[in-house]
């Protein structure tokens, strides 16, 4: 039943005082929650939730220690539900993972078998990490934008923090469904690459502060993905459409957002939100296996980067200095 060693190497975050300290050490599987699948993991991602678990005002880490890593990608270690056999390859994030349970920066993890998700035909295990949570997130955005209406050909569609992980893949996704496809990105060195790429368009970050505190602004995009909160979601909001919407789900430059009505009640523009991490686990593998047909990213894996677990700290504080740049894959047991 693939046996689990007696010691495995994780990377762990614990409160001490007022900080935290993080660093590789050796777990057992008693270390490990309970749950039905035990998971040899063979890649993890670095996202932004993870860095805000390891930092001590970060308010994401519910217990400590932790292991945190919101994506975990392996294969059956072990399992008590027969629907999943040692050696299968296997999805499991969000939910509690990394949170308030160990999560996918380890050899080995454990979760309930409602988590699971096979890997659908068509990813490979590397792939699945390249998509991991910012992907998935990217992809319920663009679905949940096209289920609303949106169409490829109805105009351009804007996707803030394009350099970072959702904003990366909702790009790739987008340009693959032949959306007219621009980008907001604080990095003018990403620029060149989103082109070659086939973006239409981009604007700068500070473009978001232009017309702040204006109700509306000129109407651009027939859509937008938003994963940046703070002056870019407004700034969305009052540059859209009449009857468009942005799909936001994310906090990356802060969560206070200043706004008037007249967007909503003058334009009928649309805030729709997005919460990947309680998506229930049918709709959750329905979404996978789009992922893997017709919501594949563009030139998915082009942009990653592979590290150790030992070369997490840099990465985790890379990503809350605004300087990701595509996606670090955490190379685990692959
Ligand atoms: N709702 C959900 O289910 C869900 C799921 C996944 C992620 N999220 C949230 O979505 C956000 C992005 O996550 P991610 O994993 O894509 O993060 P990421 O890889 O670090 O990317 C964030 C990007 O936001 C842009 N940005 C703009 N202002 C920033 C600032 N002041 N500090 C840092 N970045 C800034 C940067 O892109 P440019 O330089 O190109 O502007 C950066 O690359 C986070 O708030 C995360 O918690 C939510």
């Amino acid at each position: 039943m693939g046996a689990i060693p007696d010691a495995f190497e994780a990377f762990v975050a614990e409160k001490d005082g007022d900080g935290v300290t993080r660093g590789v050490r050796r777990l057992t599987a008693a270390d490990l929650p309970p749950g039905e699948v035990t998971i040899r993991v063979a890649w993890s991602g670095v996202n932004y939730k993870d860095a805000l678990a390891t930092v001590p005002d970060g308010k994401v880490a519910r217990i400590s220690p932790l292991v945190p890593g919101i994506d975990v990608v392996g294969t059956v270690a072990a399992s008590g539900d027969p629907t999943f056999v040692p050696g299968a390859p296997v999805i499991a994030h969000g939910y509690d993972l990394g949170v308030s349970r160990h999560g996918g920066f380890a050899a080995y993890a454990r979760v309930p078998a409602g988590w699971v998700v096979p890997l659908p035909d068509g990813l490979s295990l590397r792939d699945a990490a390249a998509v991991g949570t910012a992907g998935y997130t990217a992809a319920e955005s663009v679905a949940t934008l096209e289920a609303r209406g949106l169409r490829p050909g109805d105009g351009p569609v804007m996707v803030t923090g394009a350099s970072g992980g959702v904003g990366g893949l909702a790009t790739r996704i987008l340009l693959a469904r032949g959306h007219e496809t621009w980008v907001m990105t604080g990095k003018p060195a990403v620029a060149e690459r989103l082109r070659a790429l086939g973006v239409a368009g981009m604007v700068g970050r500070e473009e978001a502060a232009a017309g702040e505190g204006r109700p509306l602004g000129p109407e651009r995009w027939a859509g937008a993905v938003d994963s940046v909160g703070a002056a870019t979601l407004p700034w969305l909001l009052r540059t859209l459409r009449r009857g468009a919407a942005v799909a936001a789900s994310g906090n990356a430059s802060g969560p206070a957002v200043a706004t008037t009505v007249f967007p909503f009640i003058l334009r009928g523009v649309a805030l729709l939100g997005i919460d990947s991490s309680q998506v229930p686990i049918d709709e959750r593998r329905a979404l996978w296996g789009r992922i893997a047909t017709d919501l594949r990213p563009l030139g998915l894996g082009d942009d990653t980067a592979e590290i150790g677990l030992d070369e997490l700290p840099g990465a985790l504080d890379a990503v809350l200095a605004g300087r990701a740049d595509g996606r670090w894959l955490v190379r685990v047991g692959a």
